[in-house]
């Protein structure tokens, strides 16, 4: 079992570092799909809005879909800066991907005040509403992020929320089926996170979801892919060829799986620039290497691009000074080591 990304110095082709990275197009020779999140920094940053055009086919709303930010204050729903997003993203040419339709965490307090029949009332009318709105614009939905979280404590290690506590386990068959009825058209993805790793959650989290996804299928759910979110902790315990064996079997039950959200979590890596790029590059190539070897996982997200807007800088626990470089490319929307690295594994992985 592998622990941190050992630090192969040199570890690139040393040509690739000179060249002007292509990730959606080396991605598309394999019959991959390459993409990122992305949200309203894109209306100012004009860099941040051609990087996104230039290096990605898919793009996905990182929060302007989501429950809280559409519904911040009650029932009815404002759609305006997502329908800016969804707009920019197809003139753009983007694939585009809805995330986190329904999800357990960060929903807004008003709910708290909801009884059970009035929220599975408001979860239907959410679904309704959103992928009515969205048909024939955005393609892909995580209808469900992020079904199980053992550290809650519910039987059966599901995440605990508003909409569990009210309809138990059942509420991910009823969102998927909902979804469907809403948009026949749309991709309909269970996205989950912290399966990537060796430790007790991720050891937890993966035979969970292997037979939820399982029981789904066997109950004639409409569920089309397994999104696998991908925020890679170089300092856990991990396996990367255990996790795509593992992959490998997740696909077999009849899914694609997709990896929604890569990035690396550089929190407690050398403070040194150089030093912690590498390792975030290693990273990136330990996980892909053998997750490419997987012919059904078709999609590669990053969860933002750049480093400008990464949201590991919205948590409190860096050193004075220290600021987190987990994406792609950097500040100045610049290639890193961990664009060549990625790309090299694009261009590596097998054929689709
Ligand atoms: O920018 C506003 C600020 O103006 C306001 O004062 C503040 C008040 O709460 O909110 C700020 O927005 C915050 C936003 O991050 C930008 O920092 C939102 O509150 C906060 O909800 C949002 O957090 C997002 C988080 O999901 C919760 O939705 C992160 O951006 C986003 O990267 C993160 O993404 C999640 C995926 O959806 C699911 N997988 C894990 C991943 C990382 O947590």
């Amino acid at each position: 079992m592998a622990g941190m990304a050992t630090l192969a110095a040199g570890a690139l082709p040393r040509a690739a570092l000179a060249a002007t990275p292509n990730l959606a197009g080396t991605a598309g020779s394999r019959g991959l799909a390459f993409g990122s999140a992305f949200d309203r920094e894109i209306f100012d940053d004009p860099a941040a809005a051609a990087l996104l055009t230039a290096q990605c086919r898919i793009g996905a709303i990182e929060n302007s879909l989501k429950f809280d930010w559409l519904r911040p204050a009650g029932p009815e729903a404002d759609f305006t800066v997502a329908d800016r997003l969804i707009e920019f993203g197809l003139k753009a040419g983007l694939r585009l991907r809805g995330t986190a339709l329904i999800w357990n965490d960060w929903l807004p307090d008003w709910l708290k005040w909801t009884g059970v029949r009035e929220r599975r009332a408001i979860m239907d009318r959410h679904i309704d509403e959103v992928l009515t709105h969205y048909a024939g614009r955005v393609a892909s939905w995580d209808v469900v992020n992020e079904p199980f979280f053992p550290m809650h404590g519910r039987e059966g290690g599901y995440r605990g929320g508003y909409w569990f506590d009210a309809m138990g386990p059942d509420y991910i068959a009823t969102a998927f089926r909902r979804a469907a009825a809403a948009d026949p058209a749309a991709e309909l993805v269970l996205n989950e996170a912290f399966c990537e790793h060796d430790d007790e959650t991720g050891l937890a989290i993966r035979p969970l979801l292997y037979d939820c996804v399982k029981r789904l299928k066997g109950d004639g759910v409409p569920i089309h892919a397994v999104g696998l979110q991908g925020h890679l902790k170089p300092l856990l315990p991990h396996d990367y060829g255990a996790f795509a064996d593992w992959v490998a079997a997740v696909s077999e039950l009849g899914v694609t799986v997709k990896i929604t959200e890569l990035d690396v979590d550089d929190r407690g890596l050398p403070a040194d620039i150089a030093a912690r790029d590498r390792i975030v590059a290693e990273t990136l190539s330990a996980f892909l290497g053998p997750v490419l070897k997987v012919r059904s996982v078709n999609e590669v997200i990053a969860w933002q691009l750049s480093d400008r807007y990464s949201w590991y800088r919205t948590l409190p626990d860096y050193p004075p000074g220290q600021k987190a470089r987990s994406h792609l490319f950097d500040d100045a929307m610049e290639p890193k080591p961990a664009t060549f690295a990625v790309e090299t594994a694009f261009g590596q992985s097998a054929a689709r």
